[in-house]
């Protein structure tokens, strides 16, 4: 048996991670605003949806505690963070529960932008700065494993009984809760 090196420079940390999510949400945006279709819309705003209940779910488990434990405004910082992530949730419920041919739509996609953008903006030149700084490299890679495995615990598509699609979405109505659900799932506080 040989020994396994790792080499732990070319390892990813969390903030690499998150920040590298931070560019994908952008990025989906900017596919969401260019889509002609509305139903191209719909799955890219469903996409957009559940990978950013995902990231903020795992940032809550192993991020923002590390923050309270090693910012010296952390309580303070991860008060402030979460309380963004109600914002942004409360956004994408709206925003699931809009038909993307709607004209509302795109008015959610931005204000959805506005707050993720700052959102993106109080952690990748506040909080994640200062972690890489007072946390052991090993230690932020060690979370980066663990914000990974974290966001995988789901699946990506919501439901089998809830395609994401605008059929769906019509039948279905508001409140169904792709946030929601999610969010219960992969916090473990739901047995659907
Ligand atoms: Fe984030
Ligand atoms: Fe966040």
């Amino acid at each position: 048996m040989g020994v396994i090196v790792t080499d732990l420079a070319a390892e990813p940390d969390v903030v690499d991670v998150l920040s590298t999510d931070h560019q994908e949400f952008l990025q989906l945006i900017e596919e969401i605003k260019l889509s002609v279709e509305a139903e191209a819309r719909r799955d890219l705003a469903d996409t957009l949806i559940s990978e950013l209940v995902r990231h903020a779910v795992a940032e809550e488990m192993y991020v923002y505690p590390a923050m309270r434990k090693h910012l010296p405004d952390g309580d303070e910082a991860v008060q402030h963070d979460t309380a963004e992530h109600k914002e942004l949730e409360q956004t994408m419920k709206k925003l699931e529960a809009v038909d993307a041919g709607d004209g509302e739509f795109l008015a959610l996609v931005g204000e959805l932008e506005t707050t993720l953008r700052d959102h993106v903006q109080d952690e990748e030149s506040g909080q994640f700065p200062q972690l890489r700084a007072r946390v052991p490299r090993e230690e932020l890679v060690e979370m980066a494993g663990k914000v990974e495995a974290a966001k995988k615990l789901a699946p990506t598509r919501p439901h089998p009984l809830a395609p994401n699609n605008q059929v769906f979405h019509k039948l279905v109505g508001p409140g169904v809760g792709l946030v929601d659900r999610l969010r219960d799932r992969l916090s473990g506080r739901s047995t659907a």
